[in-house]
């Protein structure tokens, strides 16, 4: 069968702005390989990148971006540039934002995500932690994830930012957001999301709420162990394409924006071609967490952050 090549599109956000459907992450990627990743991605046709105070590499992304646009026919507005607010910065995202766009060295971001939905204490490092290694956080009572959302809605305001959206959350959550007096909606709602935790419930709630997802995680983390799957292996040689290819293509089929990370300048390039899915493979990669269900990713604290989501619910 040979695939039917698709082109990364743009979506449209709830604010009237548009987000490329693909980007670049750049989590675990140190500062060296970040500079080259994101160059390599720039020069690839990649207009998206996905950063966060909490990787370490804003210096390099911001720095890739810059040389790039000065080599480039392309302008800053060409570019959509993504980061997030840490938990320990939560109750002064002002100084946070003037941070991170000062590492950045931009003048403003596309896209401000706050990191979870947990606010930590201040004044004890990026990720504070007790002696048993949990994360330290701030009793959603005294400070919650909605105080943290209302002060950064300001943001949007004074120009740092075009839009903002939460990570790690889940419907009702988000739900409690949309019910809250004189909060601007999420933009964008960043997950993980793959063929081991297709979070269905999630993604429908939010296409019901004109909220875009983004797949965070898209091939399984590190290592890619997703690409091993049988069924995911199975359709690759039926498309006569890589295993990525079809992880990624389905990501983009059920209507995210997909952020697979490489630092791997060859991976880079292949992470860009998409292809059309026939429906009845969408689906069948859509029922694989019936076989196997997994999140690879469980910061440590001592509340439950991912709780009461229909696909997966570690409480029960
Ligand atoms: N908001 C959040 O809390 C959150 C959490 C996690 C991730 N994210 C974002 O989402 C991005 C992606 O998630 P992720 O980094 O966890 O994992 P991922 O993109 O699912 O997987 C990354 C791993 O896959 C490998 N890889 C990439 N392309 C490949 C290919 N074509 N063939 C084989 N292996 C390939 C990479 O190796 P090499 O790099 O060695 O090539 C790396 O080990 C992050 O970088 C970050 O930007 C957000």
């Amino acid at each position: 069968m040979s695939p039917n090549k698709k082109p990364i599109e743009s979506l449209k956000l709830n604010n009237g702005l548009s987000i490329p459907n693909v980007a670049l992450g750049t989590w675990k990627a140190s500062p060296d390989d970040c500079y080259n990743s994101v160059m390599t991605a720039l020069k690839s046709g990649y207009t998206h990148i996905d950063t966060a105070r909490i990787y370490r590499n804003e210096v390099s992304v911001g720095r890739a971006v810059n040389d790039f646009l000065k080599q480039s026919h392309l302008k800053r507005e060409d570019l959509f540039i993504t980061t997030k607010i840490s938990p320990f910065e939560f109750q002064d995202p002002e100084n946070a934002i003037l941070d991170s766009l000062e590492r950045l060295q931009l003048d403003y971001v596309d896209l401000y995500l706050m990191h979870h939905c947990v606010a930590e204490v201040t004044g004890e490092g990026i990720t504070p932690r007790d002696e048993n290694g949990f994360r330290k956080h701030i009793s959603p009572e005294v400070f919650s994830y909605v105080d943290a959302y209302r002060l950064l809605q300001n943001l949007v305001a004074k120009g740092y930012t075009k839009s903002i959206g939460i990570c790690n959350i889940n419907s009702p959550k988000i739900q409690r957001l949309l019910e809250t007096k004189d909060l601007i909606p999420p933009a964008v709602v960043q997950c993980e999301i793959h063929p081991y935790l297709p979070q269905h419930e999630l993604v429908e709630f939010c296409k019901a709420n004109n909220i875009v997802v983004e797949s965070y995680s898209p091939l399984g983390s590190t290592g890619a162990p997703l690409l091993q799957d049988s069924v995911i292996v199975e359709i690759a040689q039926k498309y006569g394409v890589t295993p990525a290819c079809v992880a990624i293509s389905w990501a983009v089929a059920r209507g995210t924006v997909v952020l697979p990370k490489s630092t791997t300048a060859q991976r880079i390039k292949e992470n860009m071609f998409l292809i059309e899915l026939d429906e009845e493979d969408v689906n069948l990669i859509g029922s694989i967490y019936k076989r196997m269900t997994k999140r690879y990713l469980e910061p440590k604290w001592k509340i439950n952050v991912y709780d009461s989501d229909a696909d997966f619910n570690p409480l029960t």
